[in-house]
């Protein structure tokens, strides 16, 4: 009897030690990957490349630097909200490898892992440490530096710089938009931030195992949707090829976002006299990925209205398409209302013309939020842009549609 309890005892101990341990132990929400463990190394640029800014390539590039200074790469080190989220992530080191992806870019240098999750650097100072490089997040170089060379798809080119084609554009996106790897404490379809499975399970390629393997690269189409084609010389004087665009818009974008489904709110017909049906609508057209897609943060809310001459609302329906994960002690997916690419969502409402006599209207709107409110206050950031904003509207008269 006494083995059995203390047997018991020490195993309760265990049990609880090991909560308490994924409980206070910082957040390890991906696997540090081979494709990101170490930062770009930039040892061998070639002078013409100078100090590999955005500056250096757009004295040339004029067109392309403009337009990627619009962006939120060139932002993504500088982003408010990045910098209040990773001081709340104790500013792992981790997170540079993608915000920041140059070696140049990190005041210290990764030397290789403690731990197998690869989230315990050896880092030692790193004398070529370029603070206003670090600024430029993910640069031109970021995407185009690959071991003395620029990297590109064109064929032909007649370059100052050493340059090396590439299969396909996509590649280039594939370093930093999967966010996944091996692990054994993972319970969910798409690894967080997971566009790139997300594209691929739209087309049935893939089954989750833990793992997002990338396949046929080429038909990811990340750069045909991001990266909008163009004619146009690559240098002023230059010959004009087919060119993209560098405006990656996406969730901060309310033109992108609104380009992203299909939507319409209209009465359907029922044989019941006394009752009217209004139904919403709405499908992802527009990408291959999730609407949203990209960190769990992003939701899209459903606001359906019915209404009476002077606006009161008589009955209203609220809906969110969020992906909602469980992080701790393991992270699990619980539940996902958001909208997979070509399946259309209905949302019905339906009201007596006896109870509401006097509705005069039905209404629906539809935002687009990049984050929520309660995650603001846990990481304490107080956004000076609008977080939410709206993306769809219609409103039908009722007298009118009878
Ligand atoms: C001194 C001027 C100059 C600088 C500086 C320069 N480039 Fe170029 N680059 C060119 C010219 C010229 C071409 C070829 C144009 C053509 O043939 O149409 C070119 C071609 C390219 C291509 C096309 C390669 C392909 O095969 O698709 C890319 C990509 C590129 N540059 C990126 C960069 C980046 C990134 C930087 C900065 C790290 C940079 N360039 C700096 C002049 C420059
Ligand atoms: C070196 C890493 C890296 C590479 C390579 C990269 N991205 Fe990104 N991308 C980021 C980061 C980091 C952000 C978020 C920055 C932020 O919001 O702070 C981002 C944001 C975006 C956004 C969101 C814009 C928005 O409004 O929120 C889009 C769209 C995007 N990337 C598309 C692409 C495409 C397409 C490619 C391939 C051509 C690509 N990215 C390559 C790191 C990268
Ligand atoms: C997020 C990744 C990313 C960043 C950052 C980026 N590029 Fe590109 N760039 C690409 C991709 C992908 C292509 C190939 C597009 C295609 O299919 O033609 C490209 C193509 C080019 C080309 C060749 C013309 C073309 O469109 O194919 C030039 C020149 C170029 N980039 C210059 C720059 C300069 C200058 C910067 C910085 C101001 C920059 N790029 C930043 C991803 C990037
Ligand atoms: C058919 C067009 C299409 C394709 C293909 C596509 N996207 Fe998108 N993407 C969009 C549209 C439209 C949006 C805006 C709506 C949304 O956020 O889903 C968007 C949004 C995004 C965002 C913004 C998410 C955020 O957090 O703000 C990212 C990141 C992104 N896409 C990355 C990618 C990557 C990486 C690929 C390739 C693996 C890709 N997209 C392929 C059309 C596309
Ligand atoms: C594997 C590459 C990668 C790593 C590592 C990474 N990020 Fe990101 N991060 C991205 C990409 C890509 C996006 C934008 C697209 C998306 O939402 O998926 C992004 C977006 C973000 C955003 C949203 C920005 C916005 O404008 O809404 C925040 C905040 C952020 N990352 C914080 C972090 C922190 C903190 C860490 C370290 C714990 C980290 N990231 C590590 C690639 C990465």
């Amino acid at each position: 009897m006494k083995k059995k309890s203390v047997i018991i005892i020490a195993l309760v101990i265990v049990i609880i030690g090991f909560f308490t341990w994924r409980f206070i132990r910082p957040m390890e929400i991906f696997v540090v990957d081979d494709r990101f463990a170490y930062p770009v190394d930039t040892s061998e640029v070639p002078p013409v490349l100078g100090d590999l800014s955005a500056e250096t390539c757009g004295s040339c590039h004029t067109e392309f630097y403009r337009e990627w200074r619009t962006t939120i790469h060139s932002k993504a080190f500088t982003d408010p909200y990045f910098q209040a989220d990773w001081k709340f992530e104790d500013k792992r080191d981790s997170c540079r490898l993608c915000h920041t992806p140059l070696d140049r870019q990190q005041p210290q240098t990764v030397l290789g892992y403690r731990d197998a999750s690869k989230w315990d650097p050896v880092l030692e100072e790193n004398p070529n440490f370029d603070s206003k490089l670090q600024h430029e997040g993910v640069t031109c170089a970021a995407c185009h530096y690959r071991e003395g060379k620029i990297v590109g798809v064109l064929d032909n080119v007649n370059a100052p710089h050493p340059v090396k084609k590439l299969e396909n554009a996509n590649e280039v996106c594939v370093r930093c938009h999967v966010v996944d790897g091996k692990r054994w404490d993972t319970f969910y379809r798409f690894p967080p931030c997971g566009t790139v499975a997300e594209i691929q399970s739209s087309k049935g390629t893939v089954k989750r195992s833990g793992e997002t393997v990338v396949q046929d690269i080429a038909s990811l189409g990340c750069v045909d949707c991001h990266m909008p084609a163009i004619k146009r010389p690559l240098v002023e004087g230059g010959v004009v090829r087919n060119a993209r665009q560098h405006l990656w818009r996406g969730g901060h974008d309310p033109e992108m976002v609104k380009k992203a489904f299909t939507a319409d709110l209209f009465e359907v017909a029922l044989t019941k006299k006394n009752k009217r049906k209004f139904t919403f609508e709405i499908t992802n057209t527009g990408t291959r990925h999730y609407l949203p897609t990209g960190t769990p943060d992003r939701y899209l809310s459903v606001n359906m209205k019915l209404l009476d001459s002077q606006g009161k609302v008589l009955k209203e329906q609220y809906h969110k398409l969020i992906r909602k994960m469980m992080w701790r002690p393991f992270i699990i997916d619980l539940a996902d209302t958001r909208l997979p690419y070509g399946k259309p969502r209905q949302y019905s409402m339906e009201y007596s013309t006896g109870e509401f006599n006097n509705a005069a209207a039905i209404e629906v709107k539809v935002r687009y939020h990049l984050v929520n409110e309660k995650r603001l206050k846990r990481i304490n950031y107080q956004s000076k842009e609008p977080i939410d904003y709206e993306v769809f509207s219609k409103r039908i008269d009722l007298s009118e549609a009878e």
